[in-house]
């Protein structure tokens, strides 16, 4: 925290346009100053205060303008999925980026990762092996630095809870990957900008795996939704290959729905993550948040979400 006689700190947010990105801006902005950089332009930042520029990081070759007077760097940038290219491109400019923190003395950097997937998937696709070349630049680059490991995010407009309550509600039968019995441990984004504040304030270093406070099994997940949608849960069930097939058809069609290795780590059960331990308050649940995303499908006004 910063008191009012002070003049706040400076915040370099690295890909704040997104998910995470909104609920960090909304986390922070009440007492920091943030410099927020990536391509497309945010309401909120302008209302909030903050400095954006507007710049793919890729591109960044000269990075100490941006960090002159930066307190801390917290990165959430990077993409989905895409080419081998393209995730290079964007892991040079952001390893120039760790490399000019070291260089300009950032008091610390806080970057957001991902948790432990399939070997296979550790090296095999572009996703992960520039992320985890990028984890591995964040050590090594003498920043007292924090790793942040969320599990699966939710939160307005995410691409987990919203994206299978509008699917279980469209269609009259689910496809369920397997048996269902793998595990998933949802935390909210708000949570994880809270726990990335934490972190940007603390001074512990190293990695940290955060799932949220209920591990339940997938199927739980989606029976809750058929339930809160006042509906009879029905599944077109799928074998654990047909689900990867069906995936990578989806992916080969062009489609942003699910990509196949989403697929193979939902089945991998690795996801299901322990809850962080560290707030001062409960972490939040996902049924608060499945009976606002149903109201809100169903044009009723949305329950008042506390805190
Ligand atoms: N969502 C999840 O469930 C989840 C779970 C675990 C970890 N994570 C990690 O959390 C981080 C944030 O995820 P998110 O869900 O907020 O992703 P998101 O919604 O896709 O947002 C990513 C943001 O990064 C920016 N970005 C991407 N490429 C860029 C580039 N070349 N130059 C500048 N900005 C770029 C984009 O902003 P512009 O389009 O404006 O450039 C975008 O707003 C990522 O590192 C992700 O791997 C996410």
């Amino acid at each position: 925290m910063t008191s009012s006689a002070e003049r706040p700190r400076l915040l370099l947010v690295g890909g704040a346009g997104g998910l995470v990105g909104r609920a960090v801006l909304k986390e922070f902005s009440p007492d920091w100053q943030i410099r927020s950089l990536h391509r497309h332009a945010v309401p909120a930042e302008n209302d909030r205060g903050v400095e954006w520029v507007p710049i793919d990081l890729a591109e960044v070759r000269d990075w100490r303008p941006h960090l002159e007077c930066v307190d801390t760097v917290v990165n959430l940038a990077w993409y989905r999925w895409g080419s081998e290219r393209r995730f290079r491109g964007l892991y040079e400019g952001l390893r120039r980026m760790v490399e000019a923190a070291s260089a300009s003395g950032i008091r610390r950097l806080v970057h957001v990762s991902v948790p432990d997937a399939p070997a296979g998937l550790e090296t095999g696709i572009p996703y992960l092996s520039y992320k985890r070349k990028l984890d591995r630049d964040v050590v090594r680059c003498g920043v007292p630095y924090r790793i942040v490991r969320p599990t699966m995010l939710f939160g307005e407009r995410d691409v987990l809870l919203t994206v299978l309550v509008r699917g279980i509600d469209r269609y009259p039968f689910f496809p369920m990957f397997g048996e269902g019995r793998y595990h998933v441990s949802p935390v909210a984004v708000e949570d994880l900008a809270h726990v990335l504040r934490r972190e940007a304030e603390g001074t512990e270093v190293g990695t940290l795996d955060i799932g949220g406070p209920v591990r339940y099994e997938f199927r739980e997940l989606t029976d809750m939704i058929f339930s809160a949608l006042g509906k009879r849960a029905r599944y077109w069930r799928l074998s654990e290959a047909g689900s990867l097939r069906l995936a990578a058809l989806l992916q080969a069609l062009g489609s942003s729905l699910l990509y196949r290795y989403e697929v193979e780590w939902l089945l991998s059960d690795r996801l299901g993550l322990p809850a962080y331990s560290g707030l001062e308050r409960p972490m939040r649940r996902v049924e608060p948040f499945l009976t606002a995303e149903v109201a809100r499908r169903r044009g009723a006004p949305a329950p008042r979400s506390k805190g």
